[in-house]
Order: C-alpha cells, then sequence, then structure tokens
C-alpha cells in the first residue's frame, strides 16, 4: 500500500457550503473530498477537518508517525496566526503544502501574513476547491 496523504482542514471549513458563499463557494467539505478521492485512485487518504488548533498539531505529528507521503494543511484562519503550527511543520520532515480556497493576499491585511507558508514546501490558493487537486497533483508528479 502506498503511503498515506494526509488532508487536514481547519477552523470554520465544516461550514463550507453555507459559510460565506461569494467567498468560498457553494461546495461542501464532503464534496471537496469526493473530488480528491476520485483524483487519488489507490492513493490513501486521511480526510480530517477539526476547530482546535491542537488537533491540528496532533494530526501534523502523526502524518510524520505514519510514515505519509505529504500533507494538505488548510489552516483556515490558523494560516495566519499560529506558530504552532509553524513549528509543527519544520518538526516534521513530510512536505505540506499550504492550501486555501480563496486568495488570501487579496483579501483584508490579517490574511496576508502566513505562518503556514512559512515552513510550507508549496502552497496552492485562490482556485476553490480546484486548490487541493491542484495540491495533491503535485504530490502525485513528486513536485514536493
Ligand atoms: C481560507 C482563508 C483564510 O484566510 C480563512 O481564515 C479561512 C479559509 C481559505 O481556504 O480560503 O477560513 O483558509
Amino acid at each position: 500500500m502506498s503511503k498515506p496523504v494526509y488532508v487536514l482542514g481547519g477552523p470554520n471549513l465544516n461550514l463550507l457550503g453555507s459559510r460565506e458563499p461569494e467567498i468560498y463557494g457553494r461546495d461542501t467539505l464532503e464534496d471537496i473530498h469526493q473530488r480528491l478521492r476520485t483524483l487519488a485512485g489507490s492513493t490513501p487518504l486521511e480526510l480530517r477537518q477539526t476547530n482546535h488548533e491542537g488537533m491540528l498539531v496532533d494530526w501534523l505529528h502523526e502524518a510524520q508517525a505514519q510514515g505519509a507521503r505529504a500533507v494538505l494543511l488548510n489552516a483556515a484562519a490558523y494560516t495566519h496566526t499560529s506558530i504552532a503550527l509553524l513549528d509543527a511543520i519544520k518538526a516534521i520532515t513530510v512536505p505540506v503544502i499550504e492550501v486555501h480556497l480563496s486568495d488570501p493576499k487579496t483579501r483584508e491585511a490579517f490574511r496576508h501574513l502566513s505562518y503556514v507558508g512559512m515552513a510550507a514546501a508549496a502552497t496552492v490558493e485562490g482556485l476553490g476547491p480546484q486548490s487541493y487537486l491542484v495540491a495533491l497533483e503535485k504530490v502525485a508528479r513528486g513536485e514536493v
């Protein structure tokens, strides 16, 4: 069995579909996960979402312990606040791709800083759900 790819989502992403659809679209997180499953084929995926910062830290550690191939991380608002996530990404050797539905760099100034991006192997943002698929393709092509 090939190494798993972890797809981790942070706070409020459980409300995708109804949450600010003019920014994030109408797809639910489950819709996005289903598209990822289809694209992944036989590559095992760990598809998870939490509203809790420390849980994301624990899952990054788990990805390392499980020998994951890569992590796709949409840390949502913790992207812009969490030194704990920055440290966790630096503490593991599994490549982490930062993913966002929107393009935070074109939004409010407080979203321009990304602690996740300081340690991520790559960033894919601003493509809606397609950001996740492009990130998974980067993994499949061995770009990270
Ligand atoms: C987001 C962008 C973040 O700034 C925001 O806090 C989110 C979602 C995105 O996917 O576009 O919750 O990560």
